[in-house]
């Protein structure tokens, strides 16, 4: 309580918005000591991949530079899409040293990627020493691209911040959820993020993370639709998209060019509840909770509960961590479907794996 602070500053680089969140802790909780955001210029990050360090790098400085309430240089930054893969292993029951020993050999049959160029982490899901254990155990494996994390804290570095720990998109976002909505030992839960490139997808049965996925798809999806159907420049699009009114085209006739782009979303999420359904030990859905930008395009919620029967709620990242809005000089609602993630970031404390 008196040392230093472990504060972390969630940073969530977007391909489109960095998102920037800092909490103090609260009472029992936390509450949001700084908050900001900056746009990110098209193409600068393309597949999670920093094609324009220098462009990606001004956008982090710019978050801090126009907010002095940020106090800590360290953050947690986090990685999606294919940089990452996340693969739930079954394994004979080993000790948890005999595991950290055995779990770089064990996932080379498992990564795609040579084992030299992946950083690895793993957490035991179920240890198999329970009375129905057959002798073996669960095991979430997370590989990250070397060259991956590399491009990123280079330029967190760029921008005069401390790269200290790198998160998954995914686990940010359950971590943001579990701190906010706490965990059902009953319930399947699907985190769905769309993000402007990506829709990340973590589904959850009780406490564990059971399936991940990004689907490279998202905001820019509908941006480039609309751009090509209503013949409009990519700035216009995106303000219309949004439901922010434009010359030359009106809302009514993107409408239906937003609902056939969320027809494809739907069937790619189709495909991955599919997946998730015939490799799980439940195939039932409870709850989809909605984060993201993206998941703000006109009809996608409604379509979302039609098509799957499920009741769709919006992820409030600040429904338990506090929110001043006299401080912070905006709204919760206007903010929460984007900062989700950061959030789950900023909640990561150093030492954190
Ligand atoms: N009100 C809105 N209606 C429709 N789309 C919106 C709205 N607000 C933001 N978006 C879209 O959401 C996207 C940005 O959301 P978000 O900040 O979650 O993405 P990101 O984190 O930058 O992207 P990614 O994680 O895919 O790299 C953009 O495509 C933007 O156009
Ligand atoms: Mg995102």
């Amino acid at each position: 309580m008196f040392g230093r602070s472990k504060n972390l500053v969630g940073l969530d680089i977007g391909s489109s918005v960095v998102k920037a969140v800092e909490l103090r802790p609260s009472g029992r909780g936390y509450r949001v000591a700084a908050f900001g955001m900056q746009p990110v210029p098209p193409d600068s990050i393309v597949d999670g991949a920093v094609i324009d360090a220098g462009a990606v790098a001004d956008a982090i400085r710019r978050v801090f530079e126009e907010n002095r309430s940020f106090k800590t240089k360290d953050v947690c930054a986090s990685l999606s899409g294919n940089a990452v893969i996340v693969k739930k292993i079954t394994l004979p029951v080993m000790t948890a040293s005999e595991l950290d020993d055995s779990i770089a050999w064990e996932a080379e049959q498992y990564i795609p990627f040579d084992i030299q160029d992946v950083n690895l982490d793993y957490q035991i899901l179920d240890p198999g020493t329970g009375p129905d254990s057959r002798g073996s155990m669960d095991v979430l494996l997370v590989a990250a691209k070397k060259e991956k994390i590399g491009d990123y804290t280079a330029v967190i570095a760029q921008a005069g911040r401390t790269p200290v720990v790198v998160d998954v998109d995914a686990f940010a976002l359950q971590n943001a959820y579990e701190a906010n909505y706490g965990l059902d030992a009953r319930e399947v839960v699907v985190l769905l993020n769309a993000g402007a490139s990506a829709i990340n997808i973590n589904i959850l049965q009780g406490e564990q993370s059971v399936f991940t996925r990004d689907i490279s798809m998202g905001g820019n999806a509908y941006t480039e639709a609309v751009q090509k159907e209503l013949d409009l420049p990519f700035d216009a699009a995106e303000e219309i998209k949004k439901g922010i009114p434009v010359d030359g085209a009106t809302f009514e006739e993107a409408r239906p060019v937003l609902h056939a782009v969320t027809e494809n979303v739907l069937l790619e999420i189709q495909k991955t509840f599919d997946f998730f359904k015939a490799t799980a030990s439940s195939d039932r859905i409870d709850r989809i909770m909605l984060s993201g930008g993206a998941s703000r395009v006109d009809g996608f919620r409604e379509m979302l509960q039609d098509r799957f029967g499920v009741t769709v709620e919006d992820f409030n990242p600040f429904r338990t961590v506090a929110w001043d809005p006299k401080k912070l000089g905006a709204e919760a609602a206007d903010v929460a479907a984007t900062a989700a993630v950061a959030v789950g970031l900023a909640l990561r404390r150093v030492g954190d794996r």
